[in-house]
């Protein structure tokens, strides 16, 4: 038993000697080597040494040992790195992964957004190289968040509601370029176009408003003046005290149905926008939401009465339904996780 015991010890220590780091520039882990296939070296110092293997063509992988970079080739990943005590080594994240074979390890996926995984964030659409499954859309070409361009927010709008004019669109990715923060991940753009969707269709209605502009006073609201306005209906007089915070912008100093400042959250597409970001905002803090499940989304925008055992089961679904075309618009991995958390 005791041998059995330090065996198991050993080998336990072996597995978990290299211990790999993540930035900008790939993966990285002290202790560790890739012997052999040295096709340079630089007298540099350690956090230089990535830099130096990506100056040198087909350097896809490096060591750093005593102030001297090895630059060196064959595509290796983590799996290929041996524990070597005082050697730094490191794999550079590929620019368009030149460097041959796949630099994540066995059974992962490169993303089209340059990591490494398992799940369908990385193996789905968009998939670079490894295991990949589904279909390989090209990646979006526009220069706003994560590639995506004004064209590319309008054809998205536009497959959940054909109607919509490009100028919404226009006015979505100025906001989205002024709080990128609010979208870790592009499956967000997704989800907040699916509840907008859901709430107002991109219709910025006031709530009792027809599109015409007329208001009518029924059905009696304690929320008036401060009924739903903007794509995400932001309601009662606090949640306007919020936003005006939030954007800086006067939308308190006097309000009516369809006058004065509150107003115009209904009928300025960009504060309209701002409405939606701090609405979503609240959303996007979630850990939960933030980890992709839509459904805590759906739970923090509407309650629990789109799933379980709530009253309004379909509108959960259709929700649903509309992330997934927003997904699938945009050019994203579908989603895995349902309604999940949506209770
Ligand atoms: C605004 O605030 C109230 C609570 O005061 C909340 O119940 C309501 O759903 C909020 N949401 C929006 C979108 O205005």
């Amino acid at each position: 038993m005791l041998v059995g015991y330090a065996l198991i010890a050993t080998i336990v220590t072996l597995v978990a000697a290299i211990d790999w780091n993540r930035d900008q520039n790939g993966d990285w882990a002290a202790d560790c080597d890739f012997p052999g296939n040295d096709i340079a070296n630089k007298q540099t110092d350690g956090p230089s040494c990535s830099a130096f293997c990506r100056s040198v063509s087909g350097c896809t992988q490096y060591a750093y040992y005593q102030g001297v970079c090895y630059a060196k080739s064959g595509g290796l990943g983590r799996n290929n790195a041996v524990y070597k005590q005082g050697v730094i080594c490191g794999i550079n994240n590929p620019p368009g992964n030149t460097g041959g074979s796949c630099q994540c390890s066995p059974g992962e996926c490169l993303s089209q957004w340059g990591y490494c995984g398992t799940t369908a964030d990385y193996c789905g659409n968009g998939c670079k190289c490894g295991a990949c499954f589904g279909t390989t859309p090209p990646p979006p070409q526009g220069s706003g968040l994560y590639g995506y361009s004004v064209d590319s927010y309008w054809s998205a709008i536009k497959s959940l509601n054909g109607g919509v004019d490009r100028s919404v669109a226009q006015a979505f990715y100025d906001q989205v370029q002024s709080h990128t923060d609010l979208f870790p991940k592009p499956l967000h753009i997704a989800m907040l176009l699916a509840h907008i969707m859901q709430e107002t269709s991109f219709t910025a209605t006031r709530e009792y408003c027809v599109q015409d502009g007329t208001c009518y006073s029924y059905p009696a609201s304690a929320y008036q003046p401060w009924v739903g306005r903007g794509f995400m209906q932001l309601t009662g007089q606090d949640n306007y005290s919020k936003l005006q915070q939030f954007s800086g912008v006067d939308v308190t100093s006097s309000c009516g149905l369809n006058w004065g400042a509150c107003d115009k959250v209904a009928t300025d597409i960009n504060l309209n926008w701002v409405s939606s970001m701090f609405v979503w905002s609240w959303s996007v803090s979630d850990p939960l939401v933030q980890q992709g499940y839509f459904g805590k989304s759906v739970q923090i925008q509407n309650g629990g009465f789109e799933c379980g055992s709530g009253s309004n089961l379909q509108a959960g679904q259709t929700r649903l339904n509309y992330y997934h075309t927003a997904l699938s618009a945009l050019g994203l991995p579908g989603d895995q996780y349902g309604l999940q958390y949506c209770q």
